[in-house]
């Protein structure tokens, strides 16, 4: 079987580590590299937490530090749900490695040219260092084998203080735009489907009990984010990120999916950040997204278990 190369453009934040975790896991998969955005918390941050999550998996992945700021407009970050260092504030001892001299959206770009048709970019954060990279050069989608993004909430069901908005358009709506209206074709998983693809609490722990290096790590960097999710009184685990990522590393296990055209909402004062879908196919614009709507939950779970190395769970 061909290696799927991996390139992850990421804000971590605890779910991205998992989902940084699953890539690395993966039998057939090789990561290229992490491109670092800010988003979840400040980018000294999430650049430090991305360059710790490669040292706890013993891997050399590169790990490029991009935009510290949004292209536009100042955003809110996710510290309440990430901890104030993006890694539920545990102290850990920082990495002895450091980021890369190269800037993530030229990172992109060349590593777009070495593995031409053969990547698989898979976007987590806000979309600044990609969309970044778009504008210095427009013919960057004909490299790319597959984008996947992690983003938007496709009915209006949104998870920022916006109510139709999710996240990470949110925080860059500018540069969600850029992407959205520029690439011609990518799959988007979005918060709705995060919603319907939680995992059970007991079952959480389960993944995360065992003595493997990144379970512990693990266990330890979303201790908060679990005690924000019963917090809010949600009934499951979600876990955004990690499920954008097994989409991208096995795409078999999406079981619905709809091509619409996305398109993102910049002014709305109650809606800015929104993601439009033209679910009755009215505008005449060609689709540009394969939303997915649902997938095989007991596949994306056993990708979780490979990734912090837990034997058996109890099946779905
Ligand atoms: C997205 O926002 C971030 O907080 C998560 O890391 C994920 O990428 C979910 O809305
Ligand atoms: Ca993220």
């Amino acid at each position: 079987m061909t290696r799927q190369k991996i390139l992850i453009d990421t804000d971590p934040g605890v779910d991205d580590a998992l989902a940084i975790l699953m890539a690395h896991a993966h039998a057939h998969a090789d990561v290229v590299g992490l491109s670092i955005a800010a988003g979840n918390v400040g980018l000294n941050h999430t650049v430090a937490n991305g360059l710790k999550l490669v040292e706890v998996i013993g891997a050399d992945t590169p790990v490029f530090a991009g935009c510290p700021s949004p292209l536009v407009l100042p955003a809110e970050d996710a510290a309440f749900v990430h901890g104030l260092d993006g890694f539920g504030d545990t102290d850990y001892a920082v990495a002895t490695r450091r980021a890369s001299s190269e800037h993530a959206a030229l990172a992109i770009l060349r590593l777009s040219h070495q593995h031409a048709g053969e990547l698989t970019l898979v976007a987590l954060a806000p979309l600044t260092n990609l969309a970044l990279a778009l504008r210095l050069d427009p013919t960057l989608p004909s490299r790319i084998a597959k984008l996947v993004i992690m983003g938007g909430a496709v009915t209006g069901r949104g998870n920022t203080r916006l109510i139709p908005a999710e996240f990470n358009i949110s925080f860059d709506p500018e540069a969600a735009h850029i992407v959205f209206s520029e690439w011609p074709q990518f799959t988007l998983v979005d918060w709705e489907a995060t919603m319907a693809h939680g995992v059970d609490f007991s079952r959480w722990d389960a993944l995360l009990a065992g003595a493997d290096a990144r379970a512990i790590f693990y266990r330890s960097i979303s201790h908060k984010t679990l005690l924000f999710a019963q917090g809010e009184r949600r009934e499951k685990m979600l876990t955004a990120d990690a499920l954008a990522m097994a989409v991208a590393l096995d795409p078999g296990i999406v079981t619905k999916v709809e091509r619409r055209h996305v398109a993102i909402e910049l002014q709305g004062t109650l809606t800015r950040g929104a993601t439009v879908v033209d679910w009755e196919q009215r505008g005449g614009q060609m689709p540009n997204a394969d939303i997915v709507l649902a997938v095989d939950q007991q596949r994306f779970e056993a990708m979780l278990a490979t990734a912090l190395g837990a034997s058996e769970i109890t099946p779905v």
